[in-house]
């Protein structure tokens, strides 16, 4: 089916969604708007047509019938609002939002329009893997979820690495327990004094009473060379433990390890039973690869009462209360409640 897209910002991530687009044979009705001239060179550098690229939203927004907001995460929200109330059906890069009221604004904005959240490691192969073993009970009993999103990169100007990198992990813990947290001990720190965070130590609290806990920041090595952000190291883990053994992802190695063990009591002690560890072989996602599948999930929603891959009550909402517990449970220094 044909759609007119209008995608908001043409910033460093503008390329990988033109190429998930072009990916799904939907370019032709690409629409880019982008207030700054060079972003909107780089746009047309790319093959977008001149008259497809613009500086303002109102000159492509009646003809669209979906919306991809992409501007910096401070600016979402004055973006996302207006949409919302003229009915726009919108997927919003994460964050949704800066803020939980402004959250909470859009949420009260919305009717029967689709929303997804840019929450990108849903769509990953890995992940789904992950997520299949732990729906179908072959980890048991959850846990504990172990993670670590860190290494040098530039601070960005638009949000702290915890709205920035840990919002994945702690969307796809969530994800994976299948709930959000119900409290949060957390301890972030401002190196840089430029009002937001740049390393982040997180503990969420699920009520099975497993507990994931989240290591974020830019001020510490990456092992890895970053797929996303050119120029820049990262170390991406994500490993889930339950009772019948464990998923550790390394996004960056692109490497699953499917630990099958259980631990036994015997003569009074408890020994792993280790039945051996799984490597399944799932073909390299690039990153447009992935981002497309997430715009898949999204225009299934539209078409079908599928629910979006990321929805706004969980996603939009639910991960800005957490946000805004792990800075109440920081400046406070103790655990906070959601
Ligand atoms: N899901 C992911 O893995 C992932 C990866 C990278 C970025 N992101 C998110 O995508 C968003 C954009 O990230 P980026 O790295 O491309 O940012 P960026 O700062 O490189 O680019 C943002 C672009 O938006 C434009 N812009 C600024 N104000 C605007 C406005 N009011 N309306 C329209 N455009 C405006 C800027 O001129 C710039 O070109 C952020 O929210 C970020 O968190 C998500």
């Amino acid at each position: 089916m044909n759609r007119n897209i209008l995608q908001i910002g043409f910033g460093n991530f503008g390329p990988t969604h033109l190429a998930a687009w072009r990916s799904l044979g939907l370019a032709e009705g690409l629409y880019v708007i982008d207030p700054d001239a060079a972003a909107r060179q780089r746009c047309r550098d790319l093959g977008v047509p001149e008259d497809h690229v613009g500086g303002a939203v109102t000159e492509f927004l009646e003809q669209a019938d979906l919306v991809v907001v992409l501007a910096p995460t401070d600016r979402h929200f004055e973006v996302c609002r207006p949409l919302l109330a003229s009915g726009k059906n919108l997927f919003i890069e994460k964050p949704m939002t800066a803020t939980l009221a402004e959250a909470e604004a859009l949420r009260d904005l919305c009717r029967d329009q689709v929303v997804q959240v840019g929450f990108y490691f849903r769509a990953h192969p890995l992940a789904q893997i992950v997520k299949q073993e732990v729906d179908d009970g072959r980890l048991g009993d959850l846990r504990y979820i172990s993670a670590r999103f860190h290494g040098y990169k530039r601070a960005r100007g638009d949000s702290g690495v915890v709205g920035n990198d840990a919002v994945h992990f702690i969307d796809q813990s969530n994800w994976m327990m299948g709930a959000l947290p119900l409290s949060v001990d957390a301890v972030t720190r401002d190196h840089f004094g430029r009002g937001y965070d740049d390393l982040a130590l997180i503990r969420l609290f699920y009520p099975t009473g497993a507990m994931a806990h989240i290591e974020v920041g830019c001020i510490q090595p990456g092992r890895w060379n970053d797929n996303i952000v050119p120029g820049s190291t990262q170390t991406k883990e994500f490993v889930v433990s339950g009772s019948e053994g464990a998923a550790e992802i390394d996004y960056q190695s692109h490497q699953l390890r499917l630990h099958r063990v259980r631990h036994e009591l015997a003569d009074g002690l408890w020994r792993p039973n280790n039945r051996g560890v799984e490597m399944p072989h799932v073909p390299v996602a690039e990153p447009y690869q992935v981002v497309a599948a997430e715009f898949s999930a999204f225009l299934n929603a539209l078409d079908s009462e599928t629910p979006p891959l990321a929805g706004i009550e969980e996603c939009g909402v639910g991960m800005a209360r957490i946000l805004d517990a792990i800075y109440r449970s920081s400046s406070q220094e103790k655990r906070v409640s959601l």
